[in-house]
């Protein structure tokens, strides 16, 4: 069994609220538990941390490494601006996911930009609440592989 941990960046506290016509009516829970469900179908355990601070988010990578085997992150508008995340995301020894419910690809030009992308495995993004266990399933057969 390893553990991944799941990060949520700022303002997904308020998803099932929050513009739901781009990111949907479930709120961060059911993500989540979409997400654990996924992982104890695979044999992994799941820890979430959401924060709306990037400091907070930088401290939980600094105490998954050596802990976690790999580490999903939805960086929300951090994704776009959030360095020190990047920086401490490079520290992280296992594969990185980097998640988003929308695409951001699709959307305004400031979000196109990704400084996490830098330092993802890969990216899942634009298939709504269904990209938590599609990450999740990806970590999965990354670590089968031996990542
Ligand atoms: C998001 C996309 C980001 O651009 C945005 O700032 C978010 C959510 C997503 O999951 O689609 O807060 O990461």
């Amino acid at each position: 069994m390893s553990l991944i941990v799941l990060l949520s960046g700022p303002n997904l506290n308020l998803l099932g609220e929050r513009q739901p016509l781009i990111y949907g009516t479930a709120t961060l829970d059911d993500l989540v538990d979409r997400a654990r469900a996924a992982a104890t179908k695979h044999g992994h355990e799941l820890e979430h941390l959401q924060s709306n601070h990037e400091g907070e988010l930088v401290d939980a990578v600094h105490r998954a490494r050596g802990l976690a085997a790999a580490i999903i992150v939805n960086g929300a508008a951090l994704t776009h601006y959030g360095w020190s995340l990047h920086d401490a995301l490079a520290t992280f020894e296992g594969p990185v996911v980097e998640l988003h419910i929308s695409n951001p690809e699709a959307r305004e030009e400031w979000r196109r930009t990704s400084v996490l992308a830098p330092v993802a495995t890969g990216t899942i993004q634009g298939f709504g609440g269904h990209g938590y266990e599609l990450a999740v399933e990806a970590v999965a057969r990354l670590l089968a592989d031996g990542a």
